[in-house]
């Protein structure tokens, strides 16, 4: 039988068995302490000479950190002890040494970390931020699974660009030319007719060659399409989404939360309503705080950073100038020079988690939009037919894991929230 740390409560006063990684150790005359990792959890492991094996004081002089090892003992309750438990430990086994672990409790520089991402993730700290990583993917599926969403993931090969021209990785499908895909939102357009409520949640790819804390080259993203819904039906599914998320991450993370020292009733507030804000007014938040913004651009971060700053809950800001946005975004009716276009902006200056909006359903503006954005009609023959049999207005959004991770986490950096970033100058390990 396997035994994880993890699951100690079920065991006490039993005789059991755990395997891994020795977290720690220190010595003092006749009593030995190892804790123990097991990626489930940290054991203490208490060695008193003349209750353990005899062997066992011989065996702990040759280990060092994340020598594996085999330890068997009884469980008992520790109030101190990192998991409640620790082990009146009996024998001890080495696995396999680690020799010189690379990793040591002394301050590294990041570049060395990021050198030693394949070790480091064993540390408290990036366990911590993982372990929170994938409870909030959990819960993302959970939210669209449990909300009458099917997932029709998109593909990763694809023959055009979503997102503008400037940011393809390119790359060889036998004798043609191949996308890396940016978003696969084009092809849940496709299945939102098929199926209603879809969503997608895979890898994308951004060819950015900049080096910021908000970016990577290869983020993951989810992306939902519903069928018949508008800008504003967009916004409420955003923010149930999110209130949910949020919710149950800081739930069921506690724990990881406190280990990053994460400020949580930061976090409790964010239920919805979220505040709604046109363009217009965020422009004007922005001049006043940054005079060299022009209003009818894009916001860079520090543009987010001023608008978000006035919000203890994130904020929508809706009808970005067309100019600015990608050919798909549907004009505002009465007034084209705005898009029916939506972000959401996380608080404490976290920035852009949600990119989305309401999608053009006329099949010869839709024409006219690629044109003008110099793409070519022809590898978006399959997208115009969505249009031509059965068209109908939909609305549909992406929000980045990783941006979603470090603002939960309280982070600074997007660097540390997916296991093995790939980032500008970074492709290893
Ligand atoms: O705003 P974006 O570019 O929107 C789209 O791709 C739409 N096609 C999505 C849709 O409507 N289905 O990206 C959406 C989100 C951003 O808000 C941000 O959270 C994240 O994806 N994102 C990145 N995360 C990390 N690194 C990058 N380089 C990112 N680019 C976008
Ligand atoms: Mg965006």
């Amino acid at each position: 039988m396997r035994y994880f740390i993890s699951d100690l409560s079920k065991y006490v006063g039993e005789r059991v068995e755990l395997k891994g990684w020795v977290y720690n150790y220190r010595s003092s005359g006749k009593i030995k302490f190892l804790q123990l990792r097991d990626g489930t959890g940290i054991c203490q492991c208490i060695f008193f000479k003349g209750e353990c094996d005899e062997n066992a004081f011989e065996i702990f002089k040759d280990i060092t950190q994340e020598t594996s090892v085999k330890v068997t003992g009884v469980v008992r309750e520790e109030p101190r002890s990192p998991g409640g438990y620790e082990l009146g430990a009996e024998t001890l086994e080495i696995i396999a040494p680690s020799v010189d672990y690379p990793i040591t409790p002394k301050e590294h520089g990041t570049d060395y970390l990021m050198n030693h991402r394949h070790l480091w993730i064993r540390s408290k700290r990036q366990h911590a931020i993982l372990r929170v990583r994938s409870e909030i993917v959990s819960a993302i599926r959970s939210f669209f699974d449990g909300n009458g969403f099917t997932l029709t993931d998109a593909p990763i090969f694809t023959p055009s660009a979503c997102e503008g021209t400037s940011t393809l990785f390119e790359t060889q499908y036998f004798d043609e030319k191949a996308y890396l895909s940016q978003s696969g939102q084009l092809y849940m357009e496709a299945t939102a007719a098929a199926f209603g409520k879809t969503y997608c949640f895979g890898p994308t790819f951004r060819a950015e060659k900049s080096k910021t804390r908000r970016h990577l080259i290869e983020f993951w993203m989810v992306e939902p399409e519903v069928a018949f819904n508008d800008l504003y039906d967009n916004m409420e599914l955003a923010e149930q989404f999110v209130e949910y998320v949020v919710q149950r991450t800081i739930t069921n993370r506690a724990e990881e939360l406190k280990t990053l020292e994460r400020d949580v009733s930061k976090l409790e507030v964010i239920k919805g309503p979220f505040p709604r804000i046109h363009y217009e007014e965020a422009a004007q938040m922005v001049k006043k705080e940054n005079p060299d913004f022009i209003i009818g651009d894009d916001f860079g971060g520090t543009d987010e950073t001023i608008i978000s700053s006035k919000f203890d809950k994130p904020v929508f800001v809706h009808h970005y100038p067309t100019a600015v946005k990608a050919f798909y975004m549907k004009e505002e009716p009465s007034d084209p020079k705005y898009s029916l276009s939506v972000d959401m902006l996380a608080t404490e200056g976290y920035g852009e988690l949600i990119g989305g909006g309401q999608r053009e359903e006329n099949i010869e503006v839709l024409k006219k939009k690629i044109a003008e954005h110099g793409l070519n009609e022809e590898d978006f023959k399959w997208y115009l037919d969505v249009r031509r049999y059965g068209s109908f207005p939909h609305s549909g959004f992406g929000l980045g894991v990783e941006r979603t991770v470090a603002w939960i986490c309280g982070i600074p950096h997007i660097r540390e929230t997916i296991p093995f970033p790939r980032l500008y100058g970074r492709n290893y390990p």
